[in-house]
């Protein structure tokens, strides 16, 4: 399978790439459910906890059965390794692509370790993807109104410094996204996320964080101006949770998790539909 061609046809037809995250079987029975309508690659993201969860050889295992089952490409990402020794492992396990997040460091250190993933990935095949800015939040439900500041955010100079220095192939800047749904969603910063286009668009693909909760005039407004790929998981953390209490009051005596499982799956389902019919057709 070659990632870098599909990423590239993704780019040049403005249709993007979804990132959905899982760390558990119904997750990710919905998530094939509703992307086999679309019959269209995606990729299955692992965070260090999904990963570290999940097992690193297992996740590996799924998404081949995965791809099999469903006859086109699915990509497997880590995402927000936080060191260079798990995505190491990540790769050495079958990774084909990995996140490095060094969106906390100071951004010499973050260019550091980034080049030393970027340099270990590419001998091997496997795709990076750098983060720079400070990209807040957790994948889950907050309760407060999301607080972003402008220093957080990617500055165009400095992510074309960045690209060049560490060779990624995939960017993610900050311009407003945030991880987790907030009682008070911002509103992604368009402008700077043309600027930022302008300055790597040639090398590198832009990625867009924190899927969840931006209205879809927005999505569809940052996949015009550059985004190729899209990530997603709390709104699927949060039908999974909705939807498995429902099922299990509904449900007081049954014990047999595969006959609690197939509403959570069908919910999770509806959430990836929704999200890839804003760019595909079933
Ligand atoms: P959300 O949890 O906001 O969808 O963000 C997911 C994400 O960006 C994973 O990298």
């Amino acid at each position: 399978m070659n990632i870098k061609k599909i990423f590239k046809t993704a780019q040049a037809k403005h249709l993007p790439i979804f990132q959905f995250n899982f760390s558990d079987l119904s997750q990710l029975k919905g998530i094939i459910n509703g992307a086999k309508k679309f019959k269209k690659p995606f990729i299955l993201g692992t965070s260090e906890g999904e990963s570290n969860f999940l097992g690193l050889n297992f996740a590996v295992a799924i998404k081949k059965e995965v791809e099999k089952e469903l006859g086109f490409p699915v990509i497997l990402n880590l995402d927000h390794g936080k060191s260079f020794d798990h995505l190491k492992k990540a790769i050495d396990a079958g990774y084909e692509m990995v996140h490095f997040d060094g969106s906390s460091l100071p951004i010499r250190e973050n260019i550091k370790i980034t080049k030393k993933v970027a340099s270990y990935a590419k001998k091997r095949g496997v795709l990076v993807e750098g983060e720079l800015g400070f990209l807040r939040g957790t994948s889950e439900i907050h309760r407060e109104m999301a607080k972003i500041k402008v220093k957080d955010m990617t500055l165009p100079r400095e992510a074309q410094l960045f690209v060049k220095e560490t060779g990624v192939d995939a960017l993610a800047p900050v311009f407003g996204n945030i991880h987790g749904i907030y009682k008070k969603m911002p509103s992604l910063d368009l402008k700077r996320l043309s600027m930022i286009k302008s300055r790597v668009g040639k090398w590198v693909f832009l990625v867009l964080h924190g899927g969840s909760g931006i209205p879809s005039s927005q999505i569809k407004g940052a996949v015009k101006k550059g985004i190729v790929k899209i990530n997603l998981n709390t709104e699927i953390r949060l039908a999974w949770r909705k939807v498995l209490e429902k099922s299990l009051k509904d449900n007081p005596q049954e014990v047999a998790p595969y006959k609690l499982a197939p509403q959570v799956i069908k919910a999770i389902e509806k959430v990836i539909v929704k999200k890839m019919k804003l760019f595909y057709k079933i």
